[in-house]
């Protein structure tokens, strides 16, 4: 039995769930939820990031003290992310106790291993707003490749990484003007100690090919000390004044950390059982960080510096999705193409959107699009009326002739042992995160049940009487089939899943997928799940959906 510890990046907490952050949930949970039915020992972590400068920004629109705000999106949050099914096992924030312990002990082993300095750097200020702009409230252009609209921290045209007092013609987002440089004193980490840690770090890992690429070509180009100091305002937690005066530490400084903490927490809600075990340096337990690629930097670079400059072993492996587009655009609210989750589950239910994510999820990092007309395809045409309506097609017979019973063999061992023979390869889909080769062999498998219906002609079957117990023993068969497929899609599709256990009156194991279902009584048949009615489509395109 394995222990797996997998965490999701922290949302912001400055505004609600949406399509981008289900996404990212859903690949792990499914993953999350696989490992489980293995048998494995898994704690999935999550928590709001509640720190930064956008958090007071937020809070000064609402009119709230950002500790408020905080709390209250905090709440909302894992709401949202429970009508998901999402399993977290512990959803909590960045702005607690053991986290600032973490900064601080984090801060002191820097120190002492002569890693930090003070520098007076020049940052953009915005006069209108009296404040130090964070990289991603400024936009201009790329110093290396001058394409324009670029945030201050990355150009998304080259990928460079730089200062973002070198981006050209800066803009505030928050008040539209051309900020001044104005000089102030940061702490910096430096960071090119690590480069030969980091290169060995990232040859051994089991990265994607392109994230390899990507890391070394920032770690060849790209490696400059990181500021983790921040002017005042800002929420989050304060550097102590021997260090630095009056500056707080960077939200990302803080946030990552929580990928220690939050689970400390958790650890320590449940008695300390195994936190060490994790997080010591030789630790043989597995760490899975899933993320989006515009967080890569932070996760590829910075925090193996941070683990090691703690003493603590480096993650198993981090799982990166590409961004997420909605009908092909990028999803943006000032566009009125973004939809939050609330939103989404007025129109539509999680498990289409699980099935359609897991229908496109790889471990790619392209792009992910969520085109609703595709969608609406995928469910009612492959999902609803290939798959889900399989029981419909043959309880009838098992109701009129056999009372609901199924018999006390197969029809047609061969072609049951066939489903069974997939298991390996879906169990290979599952765990090396390509979930949509788990699709694409479902719907092979689907079909093969269609076909076995067409080819019998049970409503021709049944006329002869003399032939009543092949088609019980049929019947039989198709349930049993229909149960293998959907044990397999059962990390994907939990709430139909649990549909399904109800109609067939058994629980479904993953590991005990090889026992056939034989001399056991179903329950009536109710329609499992709903075509998606068109008149969603038109309110979609009427605009409603979008916040
Ligand atoms: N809040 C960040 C974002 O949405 C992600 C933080 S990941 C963390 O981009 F682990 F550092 F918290
Ligand atoms: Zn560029």
């Amino acid at each position: 039995m394995k222990n797996i510890l997998v965490t999701c990046a922290f949302p912001y907490a400055n505004g609600p769930i949406h399509i981008g952050h289900i996404l990212e949930h859903i690949q792990a949970d499914i993953w999350v939820r696989y490992q489980r039915l293995l048998g494995n020992n898994v704690y999935f972590i999550c928590a709001d990031d509640s720190h930064g400068t956008s958090i007071i920004i937020k809070a000064n629109e609402l009119n709230l003290s950002p500790k408020i705000m905080i709390n209250n999106i905090l709440d909302e949050h894992k709401l949202q992310f429970k009508k998901f099914n999402i399993l977290h096992d512990f959803y909590y924030t960045t702005h607690n106790k053991i986290n600032y312990f973490y900064c601080l002990l984090l801060l002191n082993n820097l120190n002492i291993k002569n890693l930090l300095y003070k520098k007076n750097v020049y940052q953009f200020y915005d006069l209108n707003k009296n404040i130090f702009l964070p990289d991603r409230f400024l936009k201009g252009q790329c110093p290396n490749c001058k394409n324009c609209n670029q945030y201050g921290d990355l150009c998304e045209n080259c990928n460079q990484i730089y200062n973002s007092c070198d981006l050209i013609n800066p803009i505030s987002l928050l008040s539209n003007t051309t900020p001044i440089l104005k000089k102030t004193d940061h702490l910096f980490i430096k960071i090119n100690k690590y480069k030969k840690i980091l290169f060995n770090w990232i040859l051994v890992s089991s990265f994607q090919n392109e994230i390899k690429n990507q890391l070394l070509f920032w770690l060849d180009n790209n490696l400059i000390d990181w500021n983790i100091s921040r002017d005042y305002p800002y929420f989050g937690f304060k550097i102590p004044n021997k260090y630095i005066l009056n500056k707080w530490f960077y939200v990302w400084f803080d946030a990552i950390l929580g990928y220690i903490s939050v689970f400390k927490k958790y650890c320590y809600l449940n008695n300390y059982f195994n936190f060490y075990d994790f997080w010591k340096i030789d630790s043989d337990y597995e760490i899975y960080h899933f993320i989006g690629k515009d967080v890569l930097y932070f996760h590829g670079l910075l925090w193996p510096i941070m683990l090691d400059v703690l003493n603590f072993r480096k993650p198993t492996n981090i799982i990166i999705h590409g961004h997420i587009k909605i009908n092909g655009f990028k999803m943006s609210k000032s566009k009125n193409n973004f939809i939050s989750i609330d939103k989404w589950l007025n129109y539509f239910d999680s498990d289409s959107l699980r099935y359609y994510f897991a229908s496109k999820l790889s471990y790619k990092i392209n792009d992910i699009n969520l085109c609703i007309n595709d969608f609406i395809k995928s469910i009612n045409c492959n999902f609803v009326s290939n798959f889900i309506n399989i029981p419909s097609r043959i309880y009838p017979f098992i109701n009129k002739y056999y009372n609901n019973n199924l018999s006390n063999e197969l029809l047609d061992c061969n072609f049951y042992n066939f489903f069974i023979s997939k298991y390996d390869l879906i169990n290979s889909y599952f765990l090396n995160f390509n979930y949509y080769k788990v699709i694409l062999e479902i719907n092979k498998l689907i079909s093969l049940i269609n076909k076995y219906i067409n080819d019998y002609k049970p409503w021709i079957i049944c006329k002869n009487i003399k032939k009543k117990y092949e088609l019980h023993k049929f019947c039989t068969t198709v349930i049993n089939v229909f149960a293998i497929v959907s044990i397999y899609l059962s990390p994907i599709i939990p709430d139909i899943f649990n549909k399904i256990q109800k109609f067939l009156n058994i629980k479904l194991y993953w590991r005990k997928i090889k026992i056939p279902i034989l001399n056991h009584k179903i329950n009536k048949y109710k329609k499992l799940y709903k075509r998606i009615d068109k008149n969603f489509i038109n309110k979609f395109y009427n605009g409603d959906i979008y916040v």
